[in-house]
């Protein structure tokens, strides 16, 4: 008995491991286990399986596209864009699968699934789109110390598309530009401004690109800087400014002549005043007196009568316009200082109204 149960005990230990030996021998992995390629190349996965097989599928999304089968390795795919063979040639443990041609629809999911007890892998591809690029506006021609701008489009890119300038061959610093970037469908349309200050004939050029682009898109422009004109303004501000000069030298020539030539008419009108006033009995200063600061009581203008009050005889009373009215002394000169008095009198201008004035004098 116990013989039978030390036998029965090894049997089930050895079924144990050939079991395990058929599970590790009926493995199999597929790689790369995430692929990223450009639309328009090719995408290539491996399966290598360890153990005996003879049939294996790959699917595509959700579509059986190819079907190897041992032991020469004949493989029917779907019409035109797969292919599969050998990793090398007669070692039917490694199987090559290729997508020629990717477009951006293929990317997802792909399975390999070996028949028997193998199950299925799946891997991951993703198709990357490299789009145009252009600078908008063509070659530009500035003056020195202008502010430029320039806008660079790239249109159909997926994911979205790092942007970048060069200037003369050198990388532009990023705080100089900003770049948007907006889904176009499937697609993305990158915008990106590049501003800087004009100093000399430069060439921009713009870049575009995706990880597995390996060189990027570019598009170039000739930025031409011209000198300055000469300033017209400071040029315009001279003579503005001398013309004005000469100008207001005029007016103040033409204004002092004018003033001269109304006081010789008014020396004349005056000196008749003075002998028609003293006629009338009225003591009037005369105009060299008035000059120096001393009585000028009055004068009859118009032939309208003005009489200075005989209080303010002492007074300086001087005509200060050319109207026909009087104005009140600016300052009284008086002998009677401490004594305030006041002094009520009429004046008659050209309206013919009566002015009520009061002047009271401390
Ligand atoms: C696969 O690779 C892409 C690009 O290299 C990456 O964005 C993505 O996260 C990766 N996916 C996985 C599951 O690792
Ligand atoms: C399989 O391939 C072999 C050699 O490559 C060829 O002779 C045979 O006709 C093919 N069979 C089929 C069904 O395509
Ligand atoms: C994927 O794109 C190709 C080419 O544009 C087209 O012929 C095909 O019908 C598309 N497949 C799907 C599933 O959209
Ligand atoms: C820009 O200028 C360059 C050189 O002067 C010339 O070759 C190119 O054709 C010009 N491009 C455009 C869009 O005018
Ligand atoms: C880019 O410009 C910023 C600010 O003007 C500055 O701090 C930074 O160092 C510059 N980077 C390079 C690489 O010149
Ligand atoms: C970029 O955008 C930011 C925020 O809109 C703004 O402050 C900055 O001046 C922009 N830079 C350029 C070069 O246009
Ligand atoms: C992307 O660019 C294309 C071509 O310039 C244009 O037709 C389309 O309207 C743009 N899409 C968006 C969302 O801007
Ligand atoms: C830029 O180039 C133009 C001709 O292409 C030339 O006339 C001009 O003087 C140049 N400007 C500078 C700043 O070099």
């Amino acid at each position: 008995m116990t013989v039978s149960w030390k036998s029965w005990s090894n049997l089930f230990c050895i079924c144990l491991l050939l079991f395990a030996a058929e599970a590790l021998a009926q493995d199999f992995h597929l790689a790369p286990v995430n692929l990223t390629v450009l639309q328009g190349t090719s995408a290539l996965f491996r399966a290598k399986v360890t153990g005996k097989w003879e049939v294996m599928t790959w699917t595509v999304g959700k579509l059986l596209v190819l079907t190897v089968s041992l032991p020469n390795g004949n493989s029917t795919s779907f019409p035109g864009q797969y292919s599969s063979r050998f990793c090398s040639s007669a070692d039917t443990s490694c199987v090559e699968f290729i997508i020629h041609n990717v477009n951006r629809n293929q990317s997802g999911s792909v399975d390999c699934a070996v028949q028997g007890d193998y199950g299925q892998r799946t891997a991951q591809l993703n198709v990357q789109e490299s789009g145009t690029v252009s600078i908008m506006g063509g070659n530009l021609t500035v003056e020195q110390d202008q502010q430029v701008e320039f806008q660079c489009v790239a249109t159909a890119w997926f994911p979205i598309p790092t942007v970048s300038w060069n200037q003369n061959g050198q990388a532009v610093n990023s705080s100089l530009y900003n770049t948007t970037s907006m889904a176009d469908g499937d697609s993305i349309n990158s915008t990106s401004v590049l501003k800087f200050q004009a100093v000399s004939n430069t060439t921009v050029e713009c870049q575009a690109t995706v990880s597995e682009l390996k060189d990027p898109q570019s598009s170039s422009v000739f930025l031409v800087v011209v000198p300055k004109p000469p300033d017209w303004t400071v040029l315009i501000a001279v003579v503005v400014s001398f013309g004005s000069l000469a100008l207001l030298v005029l007016l103040i020539i033409g204004i002092i002549f004018c003033y001269k030539r109304r006081k010789e008419k008014q020396r004349n009108y005056q000196d008749e005043m003075s002998k028609r006033v003293r006629t009338q009995s009225q003591s009037v200063a005369s105009a060299a007196g008035q000059k120096q600061g001393q009585v000028n009581a009055g004068y009859v203008a118009d032939g309208r009568t003005s009489v200075a009050p005989s209080d303010v005889t002492d007074s300086g009373f001087g005509q200060v316009n050319g109207s026909n009215s009087y104005e009140m002394p600016d300052v009284v000169n008086s002998n009677q200082a401490g004594n305030g008095y006041n002094s009520t009198y009429n004046t008659v201008d050209d309206s013919g109204f009566r002015k009520h004035r009061h002047v009271t004098i401390v």
